[in-house]
């Protein structure tokens, strides 16, 4: 069985009470275990709404024929209740995005302990945990800087550092490169080629990025709410 697998997942954003968003039209993805899988496409085309579906931050539209469905490393999450599907994030994935999204009056340690604080850790716990992601990442130094008081690559790999503190099983980045110089791109490129090698993480990735994209095992693109070839 495929470690992630979705089919039929349709997302309708309703903004207003006349205005539906039709943002992702029947999506079909499977994603092995131990995968890295980069998703392209122009903008608009429903790849960050793709990414919050399979990370279960958002379902998919309930009312389909025929009815959607995600499993996710051998569970049916389609129907799952929203504690569960909580509880699942929290446990078993991590999240990087291209604004970095950092607590800014926490402190790097702070920051990153939070996932593990979530996923049940006691505090200390969580604490040396995050001390040890930190040092993975490189931050080692930096355990007591508030995020203003981290340059722009240094806050994305205290997110990594935040994403990879509970060792998820699968790691979901949003344009995680987007707001990095060519320098700070290649240390986290090289950071996820890692975390995927030598930790078996599965990782999905949206980009722009040709760089991030040829680092990949495998692409698929996305047009007007659909995956198209790949
Ligand atoms: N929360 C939202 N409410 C309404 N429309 C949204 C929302 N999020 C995204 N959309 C719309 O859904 C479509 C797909 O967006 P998105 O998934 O962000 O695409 P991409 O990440 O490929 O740029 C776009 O038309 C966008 O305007
Ligand atoms: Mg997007």
């Amino acid at each position: 069985m495929a470690f992630l697998e979705g089919r039929n997942l349709h997302k309708t954003y309703r903004p207003s009470r006349h205005n539906l968003v039709h943002a992702l039209r029947g999506v079909d993805v499977t994603v092995g275990e131990g995968e890295m899988v980069g998703i392209v496409g122009p903008s608009g085309s429903g790849k960050s709404t793709l990414m919050h579906v399979l990370g279960l931050l958002h379902a998919p539209d309930g009312d389909r024929n025929p009815p959607a469905s995600l499993v996710f490393d051998g569970v049916d999450v389609t129907g799952l209740p929203d504690r569960e599907r909580t509880r699942m994030r929290a446990e078993r994935m991590g999240f990087v995005f291209q604004t970095f999204n950092l607590v800014p009056t926490l402190t790097a340690l702070e920051n990153v302990s939070l996932p593990a604080e979530y996923a049940g850790r006691k505090r200390t716990e969580a604490r040396k945990a995050a001390g040890e992601a930190l040092a993975m990442v490189g931050l080692e130094d930096r355990t007591g800087h508030r995020p203003m008081e981290l340059s722009g690559g240094q806050q994305q790999r205290a997110a990594m550092a935040r994403a990879l503190v509970t060792n998820p099983a699968l790691l979901l980045a949003d344009e995680p490169t987007g707001n990095l110089d060519s320098e700070n791109t290649a240390e986290l490129l090289d950071l996820l080629r890692r975390c995927n090698a030598e930790r078996g993480q599965t990782m999905v990735l949206v980009t722009h990025d040709p760089r991030v994209s040829a680092a990949c095992s495998r692409v698929l693109t996305m047009e007007d709410g659909v995956l198209v070839g790949g």
